[in-house]
Protein backbone atom coordinates (compact mmCIF):
# COMPACT_ATOMS: atom_id res chain seq x y z
CA UNK A 1 0.00 0.00 0.00
CA UNK A 2 1.49 3.32 -0.91
CA UNK A 3 1.47 6.24 1.38
CA UNK A 4 -1.55 7.89 -0.72
CA UNK A 5 -3.49 4.63 -0.39
CA UNK A 6 -2.78 5.17 3.42
CA UNK A 7 -3.48 8.66 3.74
CA UNK A 8 -6.90 8.12 1.36
CA UNK A 9 -8.05 5.23 4.01
CA UNK A 10 -7.34 7.22 6.85
CA UNK A 11 -9.30 10.15 5.19
CA UNK A 12 -12.61 8.26 4.61
CA UNK A 13 -12.16 6.73 8.08
CA UNK A 14 -12.08 10.23 9.61
CA UNK A 15 -14.87 11.63 7.25
CA UNK A 16 -16.88 9.29 8.87
CA UNK A 17 -16.31 10.06 12.83
CA UNK A 18 -17.28 13.78 11.51
CA UNK A 19 -20.57 11.42 10.28
CA UNK A 20 -20.81 9.83 13.72
CA UNK A 21 -19.79 13.37 15.28
CA UNK A 22 -22.64 15.18 13.74
CA UNK A 23 -25.06 12.62 14.61
CA UNK A 24 -24.26 12.47 18.65
CA UNK A 25 -24.04 16.14 18.38
CA UNK A 26 -27.41 16.38 17.68
CA UNK A 27 -28.73 15.39 20.96
CA UNK A 28 -28.48 16.43 24.29
CA UNK A 29 -27.77 12.39 25.80
CA UNK A 30 -25.39 11.71 22.81
CA UNK A 31 -23.28 15.31 22.54
CA UNK A 32 -19.99 14.34 24.80
CA UNK A 33 -20.23 10.89 22.57
CA UNK A 34 -20.35 13.23 19.31
CA UNK A 35 -17.09 15.32 20.74
CA UNK A 36 -15.22 12.17 21.32
CA UNK A 37 -15.80 11.35 18.13
CA UNK A 38 -14.98 14.54 16.17
CA UNK A 39 -11.49 14.69 18.59
CA UNK A 40 -10.95 11.56 17.25
CA UNK A 41 -11.80 12.16 13.38
CA UNK A 42 -9.21 15.31 13.52
CA UNK A 43 -6.58 13.56 15.39
CA UNK A 44 -6.77 10.40 12.66
CA UNK A 45 -6.93 13.62 9.77
CA UNK A 46 -3.51 14.76 11.05
CA UNK A 47 -1.78 12.19 11.83
CA UNK A 48 -2.44 10.82 8.12
CA UNK A 49 -1.75 14.28 6.64
CA UNK A 50 1.48 15.04 8.70
CA UNK A 51 2.39 10.96 7.86
CA UNK A 52 1.77 11.68 4.79
CA UNK A 53 3.90 14.93 4.43
CA UNK A 54 6.98 12.64 5.82
CA UNK A 55 6.73 9.71 3.19
CA UNK A 56 6.89 12.46 0.59
CA UNK A 57 10.39 13.45 2.11
CA UNK A 58 9.43 16.87 2.79
CA UNK A 59 10.60 17.29 6.06
CA UNK A 60 10.37 21.32 5.63
CA UNK A 61 6.41 20.74 5.66
CA UNK A 62 6.43 18.44 8.37
CA UNK A 63 8.48 21.06 10.34
CA UNK A 64 6.36 24.26 10.11
CA UNK A 65 3.02 21.85 10.21
CA UNK A 66 4.03 20.39 13.53
CA UNK A 67 5.47 24.30 14.61
CA UNK A 68 2.10 25.60 13.24
CA UNK A 69 0.03 23.05 15.06
CA UNK A 70 2.44 23.58 18.08
CA UNK A 71 1.27 27.30 18.24
CA UNK A 72 -2.50 26.82 17.20
CA UNK A 73 -2.85 24.33 20.23
CA UNK A 74 -1.04 26.74 22.07
CA UNK A 75 -3.57 29.77 21.49
CA UNK A 76 -6.63 27.60 21.21
CA UNK A 77 -6.24 25.79 24.87
CA UNK A 78 -5.17 29.39 26.43
CA UNK A 79 -8.79 31.03 24.46
CA UNK A 80 -10.74 27.94 25.62
CA UNK A 81 -9.77 28.15 29.45
CA UNK A 82 -10.41 32.07 29.84
CA UNK A 83 -13.16 32.79 27.50
CA UNK A 84 -16.60 32.86 29.31
CA UNK A 85 -19.78 31.34 28.06
CA UNK A 86 -21.21 34.95 26.80
CA UNK A 87 -17.98 35.03 24.88
CA UNK A 88 -18.47 32.00 23.14
CA UNK A 89 -20.58 33.43 19.79
CA UNK A 90 -17.86 36.22 18.91
CA UNK A 91 -14.68 33.64 19.64
CA UNK A 92 -16.80 31.29 17.28
CA UNK A 93 -17.13 34.90 15.01
CA UNK A 94 -13.44 35.24 14.77
CA UNK A 95 -12.76 31.65 14.49
CA UNK A 96 -15.02 31.55 11.14
CA UNK A 97 -12.84 34.76 10.02
CA UNK A 98 -9.11 32.34 10.05
CA UNK A 99 -11.75 29.61 7.68
CA UNK A 100 -12.07 32.34 5.21
CA UNK A 101 -9.13 34.33 5.51
CA UNK A 102 -7.60 30.50 4.88
CA UNK A 103 -9.35 30.16 2.07
CA UNK A 104 -8.29 33.16 0.50
CA UNK A 105 -4.52 32.64 0.88
CA UNK A 106 -4.82 29.01 -0.40
CA UNK A 107 -6.67 30.93 -3.68
CA UNK A 108 -3.42 33.34 -3.94
CA UNK A 109 -1.17 30.59 -3.25
CA UNK A 110 -3.04 28.80 -5.85
CA UNK A 111 -2.45 31.34 -8.30
CA UNK A 112 1.00 32.15 -7.90
CA UNK A 113 2.40 28.68 -7.91
CA UNK A 114 0.20 27.66 -11.18
CA UNK A 115 -1.43 30.88 -13.23
CA UNK A 116 1.17 33.05 -11.80
CA UNK A 117 3.98 31.15 -12.19
CA UNK A 118 6.56 31.14 -15.13
CA UNK A 119 5.22 30.30 -18.24
CA UNK A 120 4.71 26.62 -18.87
CA UNK A 121 5.25 25.26 -15.33
CA UNK A 122 1.12 24.67 -15.00
CA UNK A 123 1.21 22.80 -18.32
CA UNK A 124 4.59 20.79 -17.38
CA UNK A 125 2.27 19.87 -14.15
CA UNK A 126 -0.31 18.83 -16.32
CA UNK A 127 -2.51 21.16 -15.20
CA UNK A 128 -6.04 21.65 -16.73
CA UNK A 129 -5.33 25.82 -16.21
CA UNK A 130 -8.78 26.44 -16.88
CA UNK A 131 -10.75 24.33 -13.87
CA UNK A 132 -7.56 25.64 -11.50
CA UNK A 133 -8.46 29.03 -12.33
CA UNK A 134 -12.17 28.60 -11.64
CA UNK A 135 -11.22 27.04 -8.55
CA UNK A 136 -9.00 29.54 -7.90
CA UNK A 137 -11.77 32.63 -8.15
CA UNK A 138 -14.52 30.53 -6.57
CA UNK A 139 -12.35 29.86 -3.17
CA UNK A 140 -10.76 33.19 -3.23
CA UNK A 141 -14.42 34.85 -3.10
CA UNK A 142 -16.03 32.68 -0.57
CA UNK A 143 -12.61 32.66 1.73
CA UNK A 144 -13.02 36.54 0.84
CA UNK A 145 -16.51 36.73 1.82
CA UNK A 146 -16.59 35.14 4.88
CA UNK A 147 -13.55 36.73 6.40
CA UNK A 148 -14.85 40.11 6.38
CA UNK A 149 -18.61 39.22 7.07
CA UNK A 150 -17.06 37.12 10.12
CA UNK A 151 -14.96 40.12 11.19
CA UNK A 152 -18.41 42.00 11.19
CA UNK A 153 -20.18 39.54 13.43
CA UNK A 154 -17.03 39.49 15.79
CA UNK A 155 -17.65 42.85 16.14
CA UNK A 156 -21.16 43.14 16.68
CA UNK A 157 -21.44 40.49 18.80
CA UNK A 158 -18.45 41.80 21.18
CA UNK A 159 -20.13 45.20 21.53
CA UNK A 160 -17.47 47.26 20.05
CA UNK A 161 -19.77 48.27 16.48
CA UNK A 162 -23.53 48.70 16.98
CA UNK A 163 -25.68 45.97 16.26
CA UNK A 164 -28.64 48.20 14.46
CA UNK A 165 -28.50 47.34 10.94
CA UNK A 166 -26.76 49.28 8.09
CA UNK A 167 -29.06 50.76 5.93
CA UNK A 168 -27.47 51.85 2.57
CA UNK A 169 -29.77 53.45 0.07
CA UNK A 170 -30.03 50.60 -2.96
CA UNK A 171 -28.12 47.51 -0.57
CA UNK A 172 -29.92 45.10 -2.42
CA UNK A 173 -28.87 46.57 -5.49
CA UNK A 174 -25.26 46.11 -4.44
CA UNK A 175 -25.20 42.65 -3.43
CA UNK A 176 -27.28 41.86 -6.69
CA UNK A 177 -24.52 43.53 -8.44
CA UNK A 178 -21.53 42.30 -6.61
CA UNK A 179 -22.22 38.63 -7.36
CA UNK A 180 -22.66 39.67 -10.85
CA UNK A 181 -19.83 41.46 -11.53
CA UNK A 182 -17.83 38.10 -9.03
CA UNK A 183 -19.67 35.85 -12.25
CA UNK A 184 -18.14 38.09 -14.69
CA UNK A 185 -14.75 38.39 -13.22
CA UNK A 186 -14.49 34.86 -12.67
CA UNK A 187 -14.87 34.06 -16.10
CA UNK A 188 -12.62 36.68 -16.57
CA UNK A 189 -9.99 35.45 -14.63
CA UNK A 190 -10.61 31.69 -16.21
CA UNK A 191 -9.79 33.03 -19.87
CA UNK A 192 -6.97 35.04 -19.04
CA UNK A 193 -5.92 34.99 -15.27
CA UNK A 194 -4.03 37.92 -14.32
CA UNK A 195 -2.95 39.78 -10.70
CA UNK A 196 -5.76 42.57 -11.40
CA UNK A 197 -8.42 40.67 -11.86
CA UNK A 198 -7.73 38.36 -9.05
CA UNK A 199 -6.99 41.38 -7.46
CA UNK A 200 -10.28 43.29 -8.19
CA UNK A 201 -12.14 40.54 -7.16
CA UNK A 202 -10.59 39.43 -3.41
CA UNK A 203 -11.76 43.52 -3.20
CA UNK A 204 -14.98 42.90 -4.36
CA UNK A 205 -15.78 39.87 -2.03
CA UNK A 206 -14.54 41.48 1.07
CA UNK A 207 -17.08 44.86 0.56
CA UNK A 208 -19.82 42.27 -0.06
CA UNK A 209 -19.08 39.99 3.52
CA UNK A 210 -18.90 43.42 5.28
CA UNK A 211 -21.65 44.76 3.65
CA UNK A 212 -23.47 41.57 3.92
CA UNK A 213 -23.19 41.09 7.73
CA UNK A 214 -23.25 44.53 8.84
CA UNK A 215 -26.56 44.99 6.76
CA UNK A 216 -28.30 42.38 9.64
CA UNK A 217 -29.97 43.91 12.67
CA UNK A 218 -29.30 42.89 15.92
CA UNK A 219 -32.23 40.28 16.67
CA UNK A 220 -31.17 38.72 13.39
CA UNK A 221 -27.57 37.82 14.32
CA UNK A 222 -27.93 34.20 15.61
CA UNK A 223 -28.83 33.02 11.95
CA UNK A 224 -26.13 35.08 11.00
CA UNK A 225 -23.40 33.14 13.15
CA UNK A 226 -25.31 29.86 11.59
CA UNK A 227 -24.96 31.24 7.99
CA UNK A 228 -21.18 32.26 8.50
CA UNK A 229 -20.12 28.56 10.07
CA UNK A 230 -22.15 27.69 6.89
CA UNK A 231 -19.79 29.90 4.50
CA UNK A 232 -16.69 29.03 6.37
CA UNK A 233 -17.35 25.23 5.59
CA UNK A 234 -18.01 25.94 1.91
CA UNK A 235 -14.80 28.05 1.67
CA UNK A 236 -12.68 24.91 3.60
CA UNK A 237 -14.48 22.43 0.55
CA UNK A 238 -13.11 24.98 -1.74
CA UNK A 239 -9.58 25.02 -0.27
CA UNK A 240 -10.01 21.16 -0.49
CA UNK A 241 -10.56 21.48 -4.47
CA UNK A 242 -7.57 23.67 -5.07
CA UNK A 243 -5.26 21.26 -2.63
CA UNK A 244 -6.65 17.84 -3.79
CA UNK A 245 -7.19 17.11 -0.42
CA UNK A 246 -10.70 14.56 -0.20
CA UNK A 247 -10.72 15.26 3.64
CA UNK A 248 -11.21 18.82 3.03
CA UNK A 249 -13.70 18.65 0.71
CA UNK A 250 -15.78 15.98 2.86
CA UNK A 251 -15.73 17.99 5.92
CA UNK A 252 -16.07 21.08 4.31
CA UNK A 253 -19.37 20.02 3.15
CA UNK A 254 -20.20 18.92 6.00
CA UNK A 255 -19.72 21.91 7.63
CA UNK A 256 -21.62 23.94 5.07
CA UNK A 257 -24.50 21.90 4.99
CA UNK A 258 -25.12 21.88 8.36
CA UNK A 259 -24.48 25.40 8.98
CA UNK A 260 -26.58 25.98 6.27
CA UNK A 261 -29.38 23.06 7.40
CA UNK A 262 -29.44 25.26 11.11
CA UNK A 263 -29.93 28.82 9.84
CA UNK A 264 -33.07 27.11 7.91
CA UNK A 265 -34.19 25.87 11.36
CA UNK A 266 -33.46 29.00 13.17
CA UNK A 267 -34.89 30.88 10.32
CA UNK A 268 -38.40 29.02 10.75
CA UNK A 269 -38.01 29.39 14.80
CA UNK A 270 -37.56 33.10 14.45
CA UNK A 271 -40.35 33.37 11.75
CA UNK A 272 -37.61 35.04 9.06
CA UNK A 273 -37.54 34.11 5.33
CA UNK A 274 -33.89 31.82 4.81
CA UNK A 275 -33.44 33.96 1.28
CA UNK A 276 -34.03 37.34 3.31
CA UNK A 277 -31.33 37.04 5.87
CA UNK A 278 -28.62 35.31 3.85
CA UNK A 279 -28.82 37.97 1.43
CA UNK A 280 -28.31 40.69 4.00
CA UNK A 281 -31.54 41.82 5.13
CA UNK A 282 -33.22 41.64 1.53
CA UNK A 283 -36.26 42.91 1.89
CA UNK A 284 -36.40 44.52 5.35
CA UNK A 285 -35.71 47.75 4.79
CA UNK A 286 -38.42 49.44 6.44
CA UNK A 287 -37.99 47.80 10.02
CA UNK A 288 -35.47 49.76 11.54
CA UNK A 289 -37.70 51.91 13.46
CA UNK A 290 -40.24 50.80 15.77
CA UNK A 291 -42.97 52.88 17.45
CA UNK A 292 -41.19 55.12 20.44
CA UNK A 293 -42.23 53.15 23.86
CA UNK A 294 -43.45 55.09 27.02
CA UNK A 295 -44.60 54.51 30.15
CA UNK A 296 -43.84 54.42 33.71
CA UNK A 297 -42.90 51.38 35.33
CA UNK A 298 -43.20 49.75 38.46
CA UNK A 299 -40.40 48.65 41.01
CA UNK A 300 -40.90 45.52 43.65
CA UNK A 301 -38.36 44.22 46.32
CA UNK A 302 -37.16 40.67 46.87
CA UNK A 303 -39.43 40.22 49.82
CA UNK A 304 -42.11 41.26 48.01
CA UNK A 305 -41.05 38.75 45.28
CA UNK A 306 -40.74 35.97 47.75
CA UNK A 307 -44.40 36.88 48.89
CA UNK A 308 -46.02 36.65 45.23
CA UNK A 309 -43.88 32.92 44.97
CA UNK A 310 -45.16 31.85 48.38
CA UNK A 311 -48.94 32.44 47.36
CA UNK A 312 -48.05 30.96 43.69
CA UNK A 313 -49.66 28.15 42.93
CA UNK A 314 -47.73 27.61 38.97
CA UNK A 315 -44.39 29.63 38.43
CA UNK A 316 -42.45 29.66 35.07
CA UNK A 317 -39.12 31.00 34.43
CA UNK A 318 -37.97 32.72 31.59
CA UNK A 319 -34.35 32.93 31.39
CA UNK A 320 -32.06 35.02 28.93
CA UNK A 321 -28.69 36.24 28.67
CA UNK A 322 -28.46 38.29 31.97
CA UNK A 323 -29.07 34.75 34.01
CA UNK A 324 -25.84 34.23 31.77
CA UNK A 325 -23.77 37.52 32.40
CA UNK A 326 -24.74 37.13 36.21
CA UNK A 327 -23.91 33.51 36.92
CA UNK A 328 -27.38 32.94 38.57
CA UNK A 329 -27.90 29.26 37.26
CA UNK A 330 -26.97 28.10 40.33
CA UNK A 331 -29.01 30.00 42.34
CA UNK A 332 -32.02 29.79 39.91
CA UNK A 333 -31.76 25.91 40.63
CA UNK A 334 -31.88 26.35 44.42
CA UNK A 335 -34.92 28.91 44.13
CA UNK A 336 -36.39 26.22 41.54
CA UNK A 337 -35.87 23.21 44.68
CA UNK A 338 -36.95 25.61 47.08
CA UNK A 339 -40.24 25.90 45.42
CA UNK A 340 -40.80 22.47 44.67
CA UNK A 341 -40.65 21.45 47.92
CA UNK A 342 -43.10 23.72 49.05
CA UNK A 343 -45.39 22.14 46.49
CA UNK A 344 -45.40 25.02 43.67
CA UNK A 345 -45.21 23.93 40.23
CA UNK A 346 -42.34 25.68 38.64
CA UNK A 347 -41.26 25.41 35.07
CA UNK A 348 -38.60 26.86 32.60
CA UNK A 349 -39.73 28.31 29.21
CA UNK A 350 -36.67 28.61 26.59
CA UNK A 351 -37.01 30.77 23.63
CA UNK A 352 -34.49 29.15 20.65
CA UNK A 353 -32.67 32.37 20.88
CA UNK A 354 -32.32 33.25 24.25
CA UNK A 355 -28.64 33.92 25.32
CA UNK A 356 -26.22 34.48 22.76
CA UNK A 357 -25.91 30.90 21.34
CA UNK A 358 -28.18 27.99 20.38
CA UNK A 359 -28.82 26.06 23.39
CA UNK A 360 -26.94 28.51 25.53
CA UNK A 361 -29.93 28.52 28.62
CA UNK A 362 -30.42 24.64 27.81
CA UNK A 363 -26.23 23.64 29.44
CA UNK A 364 -26.61 26.60 31.90
CA UNK A 365 -29.51 25.06 33.23
CA UNK A 366 -27.84 21.45 32.99
CA UNK A 367 -24.73 22.47 34.05
CA UNK A 368 -26.63 23.62 37.14
CA UNK A 369 -28.81 20.45 37.39
CA UNK A 370 -32.15 21.62 36.75
CA UNK A 371 -34.00 18.32 35.92
CA UNK A 372 -34.69 18.35 31.83
CA UNK A 373 -38.20 17.51 32.16
CA UNK A 374 -39.54 21.04 33.69
CA UNK A 375 -37.39 22.58 31.07
CA UNK A 376 -39.86 23.17 28.17
CA UNK A 377 -39.55 24.82 24.66
CA UNK A 378 -41.14 27.82 23.80
CA UNK A 379 -43.95 26.09 21.92
CA UNK A 380 -44.65 24.03 24.90
CA UNK A 381 -45.06 26.71 27.39
CA UNK A 382 -46.65 29.59 25.25
CA UNK A 383 -50.50 28.09 25.76
CA UNK A 384 -49.92 28.05 29.39
CA UNK A 385 -48.76 31.46 30.68
CA UNK A 386 -52.48 32.36 30.57
CA UNK A 387 -52.67 29.88 33.63
CA UNK A 388 -49.46 30.98 35.66
CA UNK A 389 -49.58 32.70 38.76
CA UNK A 390 -45.50 34.05 38.36
CA UNK A 391 -43.73 34.12 35.54
CA UNK A 392 -39.95 35.39 36.56
CA UNK A 393 -38.10 36.98 33.79
CA UNK A 394 -34.64 36.30 34.85
CA UNK A 395 -31.96 38.19 32.30
CA UNK A 396 -34.57 38.31 29.27
CA UNK A 397 -35.50 40.72 27.09
CA UNK A 398 -36.02 40.85 23.68
CA UNK A 399 -37.36 37.29 23.75
CA UNK A 400 -40.14 38.59 25.97
CA UNK A 401 -41.01 41.63 24.25
CA UNK A 402 -44.70 41.90 22.80
CA UNK A 403 -43.35 44.38 20.28
CA UNK A 404 -42.60 41.87 18.02
CA UNK A 405 -46.31 40.77 17.99
CA UNK A 406 -47.99 43.94 18.32
CA UNK A 407 -45.17 46.76 16.35
CA UNK A 408 -44.86 46.19 12.74
CA UNK A 409 -42.56 48.50 12.29
CA UNK A 410 -39.97 47.06 15.08
CA UNK A 411 -37.02 45.60 14.21
CA UNK A 412 -38.07 42.76 15.53
CA UNK A 413 -41.56 42.03 14.20
CA UNK A 414 -42.30 39.08 13.67
CA UNK A 415 -40.09 36.99 16.02
CA UNK A 416 -41.99 34.56 17.72
CA UNK A 417 -41.42 35.46 21.43
CA UNK A 418 -42.98 34.26 25.04
CA UNK A 419 -45.92 35.75 25.84
CA UNK A 420 -45.06 36.28 29.72
CA UNK A 421 -47.75 38.88 29.80
CA UNK A 422 -50.46 36.64 29.99
CA UNK A 423 -49.38 35.77 33.23
CA UNK A 424 -51.14 36.84 36.48
CA UNK A 425 -47.65 38.92 38.09
CA UNK A 426 -44.66 38.84 36.01
CA UNK A 427 -41.39 40.14 37.31
CA UNK A 428 -38.56 41.18 35.71
CA UNK A 429 -34.81 41.06 36.26
CA UNK A 430 -32.56 43.65 35.09
CA UNK A 431 -30.24 46.17 36.41
CA UNK A 432 -31.57 48.75 34.28
CA UNK A 433 -34.24 49.96 31.84
CA UNK A 434 -32.09 49.19 29.25
CA UNK A 435 -32.61 47.76 25.59
CA UNK A 436 -31.43 44.43 25.39
CA UNK A 437 -29.42 42.77 22.45
CA UNK A 438 -31.68 44.07 19.40
CA UNK A 439 -31.31 47.64 20.81
CA UNK A 440 -35.46 47.66 21.36
CA UNK A 441 -37.16 49.54 24.13
CA UNK A 442 -39.65 46.52 25.54
CA UNK A 443 -43.46 47.76 26.42
CA UNK A 444 -43.63 44.56 28.62
CA UNK A 445 -41.69 46.68 31.49
CA UNK A 446 -44.63 49.45 31.64
CA UNK A 447 -47.75 46.74 31.54
CA UNK A 448 -50.04 47.16 34.74
CA UNK A 449 -48.84 43.25 35.79
CA UNK A 450 -45.07 43.76 35.62
CA UNK A 451 -42.74 44.58 38.52
CA UNK A 452 -39.39 45.59 37.55
CA UNK A 453 -36.84 43.93 40.31
CA UNK A 454 -34.04 45.68 39.49
CA UNK A 455 -29.64 44.62 40.36
CA UNK A 456 -27.59 41.84 39.41
CA UNK A 457 -29.59 38.92 38.57
CA UNK A 458 -27.72 36.13 40.83
CA UNK A 459 -27.72 39.13 44.09
CA UNK A 460 -31.80 39.46 43.67
CA UNK A 461 -32.47 35.26 43.02
CA UNK A 462 -30.07 34.97 46.78
CA UNK A 463 -32.09 37.69 48.13
CA UNK A 464 -35.76 35.69 47.09
CA UNK A 465 -34.31 33.17 48.43
CA UNK A 466 -33.00 34.11 52.23
CA UNK A 467 -36.60 35.96 52.17
CA UNK A 468 -38.11 32.44 51.30
P1 LIG B 1 -31.31 40.25 25.66
O1 LIG B 1 -32.39 40.78 24.80
O2 LIG B 1 -29.91 40.32 25.17
O3 LIG B 1 -31.39 41.01 27.06
C1 LIG B 1 -30.58 40.64 28.14
C2 LIG B 1 -31.01 41.45 29.35
O4 LIG B 1 -30.25 40.98 30.45
C3 LIG B 1 -30.73 42.92 29.18
O5 LIG B 1 -31.95 43.60 29.12
C4 LIG B 1 -29.91 43.31 30.41
O6 LIG B 1 -30.51 44.45 31.01
C5 LIG B 1 -30.06 42.09 31.32
N1 LIG B 1 -28.85 41.81 32.09
C6 LIG B 1 -27.58 41.81 31.66
N2 LIG B 1 -26.76 41.52 32.67
C7 LIG B 1 -27.53 41.32 33.77
C8 LIG B 1 -27.26 40.99 35.13
N3 LIG B 1 -26.02 40.79 35.57
N4 LIG B 1 -28.31 40.85 35.97
C9 LIG B 1 -29.57 41.05 35.53
N5 LIG B 1 -29.88 41.37 34.26
C10 LIG B 1 -28.86 41.50 33.40
O7 LIG B 1 -31.56 38.74 26.10
P2 LIG B 1 -32.48 37.58 25.53
O8 LIG B 1 -33.91 37.84 25.85
O9 LIG B 1 -31.85 36.32 26.01
O10 LIG B 1 -32.39 37.70 23.96
C11 LIG B 1 -31.27 37.25 23.23
C12 LIG B 1 -30.93 38.26 22.15
O11 LIG B 1 -29.62 37.96 21.65
C13 LIG B 1 -31.88 38.19 20.97
O12 LIG B 1 -32.02 39.46 20.38
C14 LIG B 1 -31.14 37.24 20.03
O13 LIG B 1 -31.53 37.38 18.69
C15 LIG B 1 -29.71 37.70 20.25
N6 LIG B 1 -28.68 36.70 19.91
C16 LIG B 1 -28.92 35.41 20.21
C17 LIG B 1 -28.00 34.45 19.84
C18 LIG B 1 -28.36 33.01 20.11
S1 LIG B 1 -27.96 31.89 19.06
N7 LIG B 1 -29.04 32.68 21.18
C19 LIG B 1 -26.79 34.83 19.23
C20 LIG B 1 -26.55 36.19 18.98
C21 LIG B 1 -27.53 37.13 19.33
P3 LIG B 1 -29.65 45.43 31.95
O14 LIG B 1 -28.45 45.84 31.16
O15 LIG B 1 -30.58 46.54 32.26
O16 LIG B 1 -29.27 44.63 33.16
Amino acid sequence: MTATTAASAAYIVAGLLFVLSLAGLSRHETAKTGNAYGMAGMAVALVATIGLAWRNGDPLSVGLIVVAMVLGAAIGLWRARIVEMTGMPELIALLHSFVGLAAVLVGWNGYLSVEGAPAGEAEQLGLPVGIHSAEVAIGVFIGAVTFTGSIVAFLKLSGRIRSNPLVLPGKNAFNLGALAAFAVLTVVFVVSPGLAVLSGLTVLALALGWHLVASIGGGDMPVVVSMLNSYSGWAAAASGFLLDNDLLIITGALVGSSGAYLSYIMCQAMNRSFVSVIAGGFGNEGSTASAAVEGEHTEITAEEVAQLLRDADSVVITPGYGMAVAHAQSAVADLTRTLTDKGVEVRFGIHPVAGRLPGHMNVLLAEAKVPYDVVLEMDEINDDFAKTSVVLVIGANDTVNPAAMEDPGSPIAGMPVLHVWDAEHVVVFKRSMSTGYAGVQNPLFFRDNTRMLFGDARERVEDILRAL
